[in-house]
């Protein structure tokens, strides 16, 4: 009997349900010739829950992508949705379900395709053939951390405006072993190399950081090559030398800013998916949510624009790391890469010789069409 794999689809807001419609395309076909079987969903979240239940994300929601394999989102947020209270804000959608879903473990690969080398900010000398993968923890450090929160500072007379900002930087030695795990086991598996970054130099939290890689390096991963490095260095690394790396692992905030800087490596936001990971539910399978890593693009939505190779991707990623359909996962990727190498372009892959880009649709059939081939 073939397994069923149930997938909760949450759009969201922006280009979002523009990419997914594409993914769509590509699990159809899965479902078509490859005799897989999914269970699809579909479901709000962000501005798009908003304006249905009042709330970036509902409870029914939240139980749902509980109990599914694997969650499939495109992206969230809006200038629409800029005024509303924080805590309705469509990004607070997204970071619960990483929450309590426990996610902790962000993996976004960055690699430059042959094709789009010259399309990086950066020289193709530098970029072309790079791979590398970024994780990034993704449930504490100072986007949850406890203090929080915008307070009168009513017993200092100095502060003009009379008001602080807090947010805390917290991690415990259990947060970081566990996605040091996770990277060192994925380094395992590629050119088994770890660095890990923070800022000791400044930071008890890094300090911690450092201790615990280190520890989980000795003590369980020795086979593995292990460097620090403080998380400024690696900013300027990454744009100076990125192929240095393999498997970079950091925090949720310095990975939030490394990972950014990352996508431009490989010549558009366009083009970096990613995978998010918990603990293995009853079934073997993790916990897990799968989104490009660009945003909602607000700007471009609605005008078949968006290109759907990020979200297309991440769909790969769900074949490889919940499903373990890593023959698919090879033929997706593969067909993507084919696609790039014949010339089809959606408007954000368009060099300074132009050229006539494709929208997001035809760019989804040219995926399956090399699928096909
Ligand atoms: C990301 C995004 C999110 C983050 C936002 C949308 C909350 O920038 O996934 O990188 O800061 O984590
Ligand atoms: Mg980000």
């Amino acid at each position: 009997m073939t397994d069923r794999y149930s997938l909760l689809i949450l759009p969201g807001d922006g280009i979002g349900p523009e990419v997914m419609a594409e993914v769509v395309k590509v699990i159809d076909w899965f479902q078509a010739h490859r005799g897989m079987a999914f269970d699809v969903s579909h479901d709000l979240v962000g501005g798009a829950a908003y304006d249905a239940h009042g709330a970036p994300l509902s409870d029914a929601t939240m139980a749902r992508a509980q109990a599914v394999d694997a969650v499939l989102l495109g992206a969230v947020g809006g200038p629409k949705y800029d005024a509303l209270d924080f805590s309705l804000k469509p990004e607070r959608g997204l970071l619960r379900l990483r929450k309590e879903m426990d996610l902790f473990a962000n993996l976004r690969p960055a690699q430059c395709f042959e094709a789009l080398a010259d399309f990086s900010s950066l020289k193709r000398e530098i970029v072309a053939g790079l791979d590398l993968l970024i994780v990034r923890e993704l449930t504490s450090g100072i986007y949850f951390g406890e203090p929080r929160g915008i307070h009168s500072d009513d017993n200092n007379p100095d502060n003009e405006g009379g008001r602080v900002g807090i947010n805390t930087q917290r991690y415990t030695s259990g947060e970081i072993r566990r996605v040091a795990r996770s990277a060192f086991e994925l380094a395992r598996k590629r050119g088994n190399r770890v660095c890990s970054m923070e800022k000791a130099n400044v930071m008890e939290s890094g300090i911690l950081w450092r201790e615990e890689v280190t520890w989980v390096h000795q003590n369980e991963y020795p086979d593995v090559e292990l460097s620090h490095m403080y998380a400024d260095n690696g900013a300027m690394q990454l744009v100076r030398n990125p192929r240095q790396f393999d498997v970079i692992v950091t925090d949720n905030l310095f990975g939030d800013i490394l990972s950014d800087a990352a996508a431009m490596l490989t010549g558009s936001l366009g083009m970096l998916p990613s995978a998010s990971l918990g603990a293995p539910m009853a079934n073997g399978r993790p916990k897990a949510l799968y989104e490009p890593v660009h945003g909602s693009a607000p700007d471009i939505a609605g005008k078949a624009l968006a290109n759907p190779i990020a979200c297309i991707l991440s769909f790969a990623m769900a074949l490889r790391y919940s499903f373990g359909e890593l023959a698919a996962a090879d033929a997706l990727e593969a067909a993507v890469e084919r696609v790039l190498s014949d010339g089809v372009r959606t408007a954000d892959l368009m060099g300074p010789e132009g050229g006539h880009p494709v929208s997001t649709a035809e760019m989804g059939d040219k995926i399956i069409a090399a699928l096909e081939a």
